[in-house]
C-alpha cells in the first residue's frame, strides 16, 4: 500500500507545479496549449502541435467503437484537447478529470469556444480518488499523466472501479524500461518530483491483477526521444522570450531537465507507447 502522506505530498507538489504561471506559459507557448503529451513525429523537426495531435488520433484508433451513447473519462486531462477531439469525432460524452484548476479553466474556455460544453465536462479532482459511481464509463483514457502519481496502484484500481465490465482502458505514459538499472534516472525523477517511474511490466502485472486483458502495446520509445529533443530545441530558440515570461532560473532548469529525458532515452532507460487493456466482462 503506498504511503498516504507521501502520495498526498506528491499530489500537492504536482498541483502547485501545473498551476504555476511558469508551467502554464511553457505548456501554452511551447507545447501549444491544447495537448501536452509526447507527439508522434513523422520527422524530428516536425511541429510539436501536429505531432501531439497525431498521438491523439492514433490512441483514438484503439477506441473507434465509440458513439453518442458512450461515456469516456480522461484522467489527467490537461487542457482537454483529447476530450474535444473524441467528442467531435464520435459524439460521445467525455469527463475531463484533472488536478490543475488553471488548466481546467482553459479547458472550459476552449470547450465552450468549440461549442462542446454539452458533451465535454471538466472535473477538478485527483485521479487517485475518482468521484462518482462504479461501472459508469465505456472507456477510460489517459495521456502522460499517471507518471505524476505517488500511488499508481490506486489510480489503476480506481480506473478498474469506474469502468463498465468489458470497458476499455487506453493510455500512454513515459516509463522506465523493464531492465532499467536502479538510480540511473534520478535526474529525470528530480525534475518531476517523483521517487519512481512505472514500467511496461508494472502496468501489465497490476492491470492483469485487476482482471484486465492486454489488447495491444504499441511501443514507440524513439518518439519520447524525438519529443523531448524537439521541445528542448524550441525552448532554446525562444529562450530570451521565455526568460521574459518565466525567469532565467525556470528556463535554465527546464532546459537541463529536458536534456535528462533525452539522455535517458539515448541510453535505453526510458520508453513510451500506447497501451490498450480491456476489463473482463
Ligand atoms: C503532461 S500533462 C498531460 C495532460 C493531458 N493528458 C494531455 O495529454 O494533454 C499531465 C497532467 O496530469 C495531471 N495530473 C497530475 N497528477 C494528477 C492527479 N493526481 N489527478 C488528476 N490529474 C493529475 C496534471 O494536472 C496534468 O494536466
Amino acid at each position: 500500500m503506498p504511503d498516504e502522506v507521501g502520495a498526498a505530498s506528491v499530489t500537492a507538489t504536482t498541483e502547485a507545479y501545473y498551476d504555476s504561471d511558469e508551467a502554464d506559459s511553457f505548456y501554452a507557448e511551447i507545447w501549444g496549449g491544447e495537448d501536452i503529451h509526447i507527439g508522434i513525429y513523422r520527422s524530428p523537426d516536425e511541429d510539436v502541435a501536429a505531432a501531439s495531435a497525431r498521438t491523439v488520433e492514433t490512441v483514438a484508433g484503439h477506441v473507434d467503437f465509440l458513439a453518442r451513447e458512450h461515456r469516456v473519462l480522461d484522467v489527467g486531462a490537461g487542457y482537454g484537447g483529447a476530450g474535444r477531439f473524441l467528442a467531435t469525432k464520435f459524439g460521445c460524452q467525455v469527463d475531463c478529470l484533472n488536478l490543475s484548476e488553471v488548466q481546467n479553466e482553459r479547458n472550459r474556455l476552449l470547450t465552450a469556444q468549440a461549442g462542446l460544453a454539452d458533451r465535454v465536462h471538466v472535473v477538478h479532482a485527483n485521479f487517485e480518488s475518482i468521484p462518482g459511481p462504479s461501472a459508469c464509463y465505456d472507456a477510460v483514457w489517459s495521456q502522460d499523466a499517471i507518471l505524476h502519481s505517488g500511488a499508481r496502484e490506486r489510480v489503476l484500481s480506481e480506473v478498474a472501479r469506474v469502468l463498465k465490465p468489458g470497458g476499455h482502458f487506453v493510455f500512454t505514459d513515459p516509463m522506465q524500461t523493464d531492465d532499467c538499472p536502479p538510480d540511473v534516472l534520478q535526474p529525470v525523477l528530480d525534475r518531476i518530483h517523483l521517487d519512481s517511474l512505472a514500467s511496461p511490466g508494472f502496468y501489465r502485472k497490476n492491470l492483469v491483477g485487476l482482471d484486465f486483458e492486454e489488447v495491444a502495446f504499441q511501443e514507440l520509445a524513439h518518439q519520447l526521444r524525438n519529443h523531448y529533443a524537439r521541445v528542448r530545441q524550441l525552448l532554446e530558440e525562444r529562450r530570451g522570450e521565455m526568460i521574459g515570461r518565466c525567469g532565467v532560473d525556470y528556463v535554465t532548469r527546464l532546459l537541463e531537465g529536458l536534456g535528462h529525458w533525452v539522455n535517458g532515452a539515448d541510453r535505453g532507460h526510458l520508453t513510451w507507447g500506447i497501451f490498450h487493456f480491456r476489463k473482463h466482462g
